[in-house]
Order: C-alpha cells, then structure tokens, then sequence
C-alpha cells in the first residue's frame, strides 16, 4: 500500500477520493455475490440469535458510524441497541448481561476509552467485537472478535475513508444478525445486498458535486455558526456532518435531529447560518420537508443534499443543492457521507487552513 498523497493536495483529499475503490474492497469481503447474502469472513463466537440486546461503544466519528449502526441493527435485525461515547460507557458503571455483546468501532484499535470501554464489557463477562482499521491494534488483540474494515492506512486526522468503510461492515453485520434472528428473509438479503453492492459506484457519481461543492465551500467559509439537519439514518451523518466541519474548518457547527428544531435551534435561525439538510428521499422525507419549511420561513439560506426527486417534491427555494444519485435509503449513510466530507474539506481548503493536521487534534487520543 502507498502512503503518499497521489494527485492530491492533501492526504484527505485522498482519501475521500478513494471511498469507491477501497469500500469496493469491504463489501467483496463481506459478500458472498453469487449467493447474494452476506458472508462474514470468519465466524464469529456468538450468534445473534441468542443475544436480547447489543451495547456499541466508540469515540468520534467512529462513534457516528456506531449511532447509523443502531438505526440499522432495530430495524433489520430488530435487535435493541444502546450505545455511548467510550468514554462515559467505561465510568458509568452499565450493568451489561454476561454473554451478551459489546460492539466496539475504532478506525486505529489503540483509543485508550474506547479500549478501556472493551475491557469493562470483558470483565462483565461479555462477548466482544471489534471493527477495526489496523488488525495489529490492542482492540484488534484484545476483542473475542474481530471484523476488519479494509480502508488501508488513514492518514488525515479527520476521520473520512475508515467511516465509510465502518459504515458498510455494520451494514453487513446488521444482516448477518437479521438472517441469524429470522427476521430478514433471504429475498430482502439479497434485495439489500444488491443495494449495497451498487454503493461504490454511488460514491463515484456523488465525488461528481465536487465542482459545486468547492462554490458552495466559499459560502460556508463566511459563516461564524452552520447548522446540520437529519432524521432517522440521516441524523447521525448530521452530527458527522458537523463534526467534519468544526474540525477542520474551526467554524462552529452543530447537528441536530430535524425534529428537534422545534426544541431549540431555530432560535439561531437567520441569513447568516447555513442549514445544511441531509435529506435521501426516504420515508420520512416529508417531515424532513416541513422542517425546511420552517427553516425558509425564517429567512435561513438551506442547502439540500438529497437527490433530484427530492428536490422536486420540496419545491423550496435553497442556497444550493447537492444532487446524490438515487438509491435505496438504507445506504444512504455510505454514500452521503462523501458530500459531507467534501463541504468540510472545501470549507477548510480555501480558509487556508491545515485539513490533514488540524490544530489541537490527534489522529489517534492514546491518552484519557
Ligand atoms: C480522533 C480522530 C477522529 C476519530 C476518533 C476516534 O478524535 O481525530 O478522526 O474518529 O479519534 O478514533 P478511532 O481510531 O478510535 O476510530
């Protein structure tokens, strides 16, 4: 594998680039084609079948991936999920069932909560899995099991190219756990594994916006606050969303669930905060559109990433709109995750500021 930077200005510039090619490379170990269901590339030590609930535990944008993960875990295996920041899980003192499961993410294997959250989970006598980037990590040595995510080598602190990677072997994972629990047909299997496997090629055509994303970086850049906006799925990659932004940008951002609006944040809404709406046309786009409504009433300046049919049926005068390729909304996360990692890198890129070493951030927090 290559450490350099190719043809890019930056290693995240890269990286965002190379999603299709490297989740490309996930699925195919996660995938059996021809059988069109998913095949984990071990066994794993546990069945799903037997398990009540899982806990999910991890940092950062790892921790984003994790909250998708839940979305998909209820409804495809309709498994409870309960997830935390590592580092309050490790202090809260859960009471986690022995035998049941603890589910960590962590791109680098070595984030000291996230790991410490491991071993607590161990010492209540539960299974633990890992979904890594480096196989050589402590996480990797130390779960009772573990399931890669193929990125290769990150080496822009913001987190891109591994979160994708994780969102697709969550995915997977989620349908192992639904075929293990009797809930997923072998018809939706291999209906959903078809979704999937046209991701990377949505990737390819969502890295197309990139042009009006680097216009669109310009106004953002003048900012002081921005706003993210999404429900069910969409939600997390909100706050992911936000997260990019504020670091690498250093410009405040926040994501909130679009129907928590209501409760707080139109307050802040005028001319000078961007709403970006994380929107796929999915079967909550409606409520999504009345919120937007609610944003253009007050004067907000909306940008849209949703796809064409979307934006017709919104009808609403936007800032901008970022049109993604039609899918299936249940991988809508993977796929939407390149515009919002392209708003961040642009943003950040023409302020002139340091996207591959942020100040103040580590790429790995070995240290409480
Ligand atoms: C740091 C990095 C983030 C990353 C987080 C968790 O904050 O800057 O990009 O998401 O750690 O790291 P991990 O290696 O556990 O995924």
């Amino acid at each position: 594998y290559r450490i350099d930077k190719g043809n890019h200005r930056h290693f995240m510039a890269k990286e965002i680039h190379e999603q299709p090619e490297v989740v490309g490379r996930t699925l195919a170990h996660y995938v059996n084609l021809a059988e069109g269901r998913v095949a984990l590339p071990e066994p794993l030590p546990f069945s799903f079948a037997d398990l009540t609930r899982i806990s999910i535990t991890a940092c950062g944008t790892a921790y984003y991936a994790g909250l998708v993960a839940k979305y998909w875990f209820e409804r495809i295996a309709r498994l409870p999920v309960e997830i935390d920041v590592a580092s309050e899980a490790r202090y809260r003192e859960a009471p986690l069932e022995a035998g049941g499961l603890t589910l960590v993410i962590s791109q680098s294997g070595e984030t000291a909560d996230t790991l410490a959250s491991l071993r607590y989970a161990k010492g209540q006598g539960q299974h633990t899995l890992g979904v890594v980037n480096v196989p050589t990590s402590t996480i990797a040595r130390e779960a009772s099991a573990v399931l890669p995510t193929l990125a290769g080598p990150e080496i822009g602190v913001a987190s891109t190219k591994a979160f994708s990677c994780q969102l697709t072997v969550l995915l997977c994972l989620a349908l192992h756990a639904g075929r293990e629990r009797g809930v997923l047909t072998a018809a939706e299997e291999r209906r959903l594994v078809d979704a999937l496997i046209t991701v990377p090629g949505l990737m390819a055509e969502a890295v197309k916006q990139e042009g009006e994303i680097e216009g669109l970086a310009r106004e953002i850049a003048k900012a002081r606050d921005v706003l993210y906006l999404g429900r069910g799925t969409a939600y997390p990659m909100a706050l992911e969303g936000a997260l990019k932004l504020k670091e690498i940008s250093y410009i405040h951002a926040e994501g909130y669930a679009a129907g928590e609006l209501k409760h707080g944040p139109i307050a802040l809404i005028d001319e000078s905060v961007p709403v970006i709406v994380i929107a796929p046309h999915d079967a909550i786009f409606e409520k999504t559109v009345s919120n937007m409504q609610e944003v253009a009433a007050r004067g907000g300046r909306i940008i849209l990433v949703g796809d064409a049919k979307g934006a017709a049926e919104a009808g609403l005068d936007t800032l901008a709109t970022l049109t993604m390729p039609d899918l299936d909304p249940v991988v809508a996360p993977i796929v939407y995750a390149v515009p919002i990692q392209l708003i961040a890198y642009h943003t950040a890129v023409f302020m002139g500021k340091d996207v591959d070493q942020p100040r103040n951030l580590a790429k790995s927090v070995t240290v409480e």
